[in-house]
């Protein structure tokens, strides 16, 4: 397919989307990890225009923000009262002459009639807010159409199977598109034809221009209606060509949650079907949710209930899931990461994530790492080859290479006012159930016993220990819980020993008396 380069993409987003009942703008609203007008700002920056204009009104600052914030190119339009579609396009392209003229005057034109005359020319695309399914090739498809026609005006339509609420493409007898009418301003006869009108068009400039000029509000809404503009370019001698989308699902707007929710599914399928094509292998495409912007790369394996979301990338050989969530994560190759929380986090080559850990902003496991079953991590980064394997908290940490931290142990960041930083040195045995009193560092090779509670840096190669000696109380349960299942317990556990034969050799010693 030849690239027809066209001078601008044009959003409608100045609408007030009261049917999502929303104190965000509708077009702010997300699906696959994108906003609604994200989703339609990206199919226009496929199409390579030379401008992308936003016509905004409704809840304008919020989203002119977003706008900017995700796309800074974009120019922003502003809608005036007067209400209609054909309103907001008028706005759009006054913006995009008055930027022309802008560019004219700063390219060093001479003379006020050569800057007057300078206008937007040659295609123009106009497209919406609200539907989120329309992609770069769709739109591309359409441009495409609209040269080979050498078309006024064309039209993206659809044969669906309950074309309520939509405008209608009225065709005269030789199938040439006419006239769109509203639903609301139909006949019973217009309102059975199933071809709509998606709200989604290719217009030559100059066409496009003089119609607009002469858009009324004569209607049931009162409004200037974009699709006016049919048969003003047909009445000048224009030709209007209808293309319809090969799939009629992908036109679908959103104007209520259970379209966004129906979109949102759709979007879905359409990226999981992808990445199974690119070589992912997904167990179930049906609990599988995969946002936009994710990376996958082949043979990774996705298993049931995973949700990547955000800039996640997971790299080859990779096994995720079941029942994860990883937002900006980046998993490396042949890392497993299982029943896991996780966000922006790093998980290196070989690592093995899980089951059950919460890995927070900040978390990065080395290569062939390990943080295990009930683990938690914040801001801590694990070195290569080095293992938290269960029940720990890991807060503002630097643990070396080839490291073992022992079970149940805690990382205690916080004072109650501020957060410190704990460092664990290479080769270190941490014992099981320690608390690292931050700030605190530990040397290379050192060990610590289990239960240590470490306040104070543990030199290279020493072993800190600070518990008290076990104490024995003999017979406190007998005297102390008479009449307890554990005092008869006991008692039968002397009676079996006083009918044993004694044993020869002493009991052996408790590491805590050694
Ligand atoms: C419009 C079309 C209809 C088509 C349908 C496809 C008109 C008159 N009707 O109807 O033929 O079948 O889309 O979905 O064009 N907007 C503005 N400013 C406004 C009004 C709307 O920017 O003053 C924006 C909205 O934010 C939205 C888009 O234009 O992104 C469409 O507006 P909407 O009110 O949803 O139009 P429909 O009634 O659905
Ligand atoms: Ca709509």
């Amino acid at each position: 397919m030849t690239h027809t380069r066209p001078a601008a993409v044009m959003i409608l987003a100045a609408g007030a989307g009261t049917r999502m009942k929303s104190a965000t703008p509708k077009v702010l609203h997300e699906i696959a990890g994108r906003s609604l007008v994200g989703h339609a700002l990206h199919a226009a920056g496929t199409l390579d225009p030379e401008r992308v204009v936003v016509v905004v009104r409704h809840e304008r600052e919020r989203v002119a923000a977003h706008i900017e914030s995700h796309a800074p190119h974009a120019l922003l339009a502003d809608q005036d009262d007067i209400p209609g579609t054909g309103r907001a396009v008028f706005c759009g392209l006054s913006a995009l002459d008055a930027t022309a003229i802008a560019a004219q005057v700063a390219a060093g034109a001479v003379g006020d009639t050569s800057v007057m005359e300078t206008q937007v020319e040659g295609a123009i695309v106009v497209t919406s807010g609200d539907v989120p399914l329309v992609d770069g090739e769709l739109l591309a498809g359409l441009v495409e159409a609209h040269a080979a026609h050498a078309a006024a005006v064309t039209v993206l339509t659809a044969e669906v199977p309950d074309p309520t609420g939509y405008g209608r493409i009225v065709r005269d007898e030789a199938g040439e598109v006419v006239a769109i009418v509203e639903q609301k301003d139909a006949t019973d006869d217009q309102r059975a034809i199933r071809e709509i009108n998606a709200g989604i068009y290719v217009f030559d400039a100059a066409h496009l221009r003089r119609a607009l000029a002469q858009l009324g509000q004569d209607n049931s809404q009162g409004e200037m209606y974009l699709t006016d503009v049919i048969h003003l370019a047909r009445a000048e001698g224009g030709h209007t060509h209808a293309h319809i989308a090969p799939h009629a699902a992908a036109v679908e707007g959103v104007n209520d949650r259970v379209q966004l929710a129906a979109a949102g599914r759709a979007l879905n399928d359409r990226i999981v079907e992808t990445w199974m094509r690119e070589g992912v292998t997904i167990v179930d495409p049906a609990t599988t949710w995969i946002d936009a912007d994710v990376q996958l790369a082949p043979d990774s394996t996705l298993l049931p209930g995973t949700q990547l979301h955000g800039a996640t990338e997971i790299a080859t050989g990779a096994s995720i899931g079941p029942d994860t969530t990883l937002t900006d994560v980046q998993v490396g190759a042949g890392a497993t990461v299982t029943r896991t929380h996780g966000s922006g986090a790093v998980i290196e080559a070989g690592a093995t994530v899980g089951p059950f850990a919460f890995l927070r902003p900040g978390t990065r496991l080395g290569v062939d790492g390990k943080i295990g079953a009930f683990v938690e991590t914040k801001n801590a980064r694990i070195g290569d080859h080095s293992k938290v394997p269960h029940l720990s908290y890991v807060g503002d940490a630097t643990i070396g290479e080839y490291t073992n931290i022992g079970a149940a142990t805690i990382f205690v960041n916080y004072d109650g006012v501020n957060k410190h930083h704990t460092t664990v040195g290479d080769h270190v045995r941490i014992g099981s159930d320690n608390q690292l009193i931050a700030p605190v560092t530990i040397g290379d090779g050192a060990y610590t016993g289990a239960g240590a509670t470490v306040r104070r840096d543990v030199p290279s190669g020493a072993l800190a220990r600070n518990h008290v000696p076990q104490q024995v109380v003999d017979g406190w349960v007998v005297s102390r819980r008479p009449g307890s299942s554990s005092a008869k317990a006991a008692q039968q556990a002397s009676a079996d020993a006083e009918s044993a034969p004694s044993p020869e050799s002493e009991p052996p010693t408790h590491p805590d008396e050694r």
